[in-house]
């Protein structure tokens, strides 16, 4: 169920394809939305089909606690530079994960298209190995392993916020569609362990194995 690409750019030309065709058959879709190194190329993408996302409603995935929205490396900073700015989307249709997340995405009818990515450790948005399948959006301890990943984007460890907001892992699941994007070399093991293993709370995207509508796409 994986499909492999020879590139990051035809990858990222792919998804952002399908991610258009979306909004074009759907003006008011409902987007779920990544954040991370690997959507980048995505974004960049998207942003030249010159779509009209007057009436897209966007829902990230994540966002740390314990930094301002307006630190550099904030969710919704990353999302003003690689996305928001570009495109003609409304303030009011933007939204990160708060106590009411769930109330939300359902009260409008949930998700029709969610974008993913994947750590090292199988997790998906910040659901940790060990999540529950059934688990909503919440606040959730970030493991060792993704703050030592994160690093990379702080001027040190110590600055990496230990908690954030999450999309949960039945939230995620409920979506009609999803594409889970992966590249690197260092993310084939477990993305192979994920998609062509046994299915594991110890590592959160097996769950989607099960989901009626995914794609899995690989650059290595
Ligand atoms: P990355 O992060 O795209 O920066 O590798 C993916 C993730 O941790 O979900």
């Amino acid at each position: 169920m994986i499909t492999i690409f020879e590139n990051y750019e035809q990858m990222s030309e792919y998804t952002a394809s399908l991610v258009a065709e979306e909004i074009t058959n759907n003006p008011k879709s409902r987007l779920g939305l990544p954040t991370g190194s690997t959507p980048i190329g995505m974004y960049k993408n998207l942003i030249q089909f010159g779509l009209d996302w007057s009436n897209v409603e966007t829902y990230n995935l994540d966002e740390y606690e314990g930094i301002s929205h307006s630190h550099p490396e904030s969710y919704h900073m990353y999302m003003n530079k690689n996305l928001f700015l570009h495109v003609n989307l409304k303030k009011e249709n933007i939204h990160f994960p708060d106590d009411q997340y769930d109330k939300t995405i359902s009260g409008f009818g949930g998700l029709d298209l969610t974008i993913l990515g994947i750590g090292h450790n199988g997790h998906i948005a910040f659901n940790e190995p060990g999540s529950s399948v059934t688990s909503r959006t919440r606040k959730v301890k970030l493991t060792e392993e993704t703050i030592n990943a994160n690093s990379r984007f702080f001027d040190s460890i110590n600055e990496v916020p230990k908690k954030a907001f999450t999309m949960g892992m039945k939230t995620i699941r409920e979506s009609k569609k999803i594409i889970l994007i992966a590249n690197g070399q260092d993310k084939w093991d477990i993305l192979n362990e994920c998609f062509n293993g046994e299915l594991s709370k110890d590592r959160p995207a097996s769950i989607l194995q099960t989901h009626p509508n995914i794609q899995v796409f690989y650059a290595g």
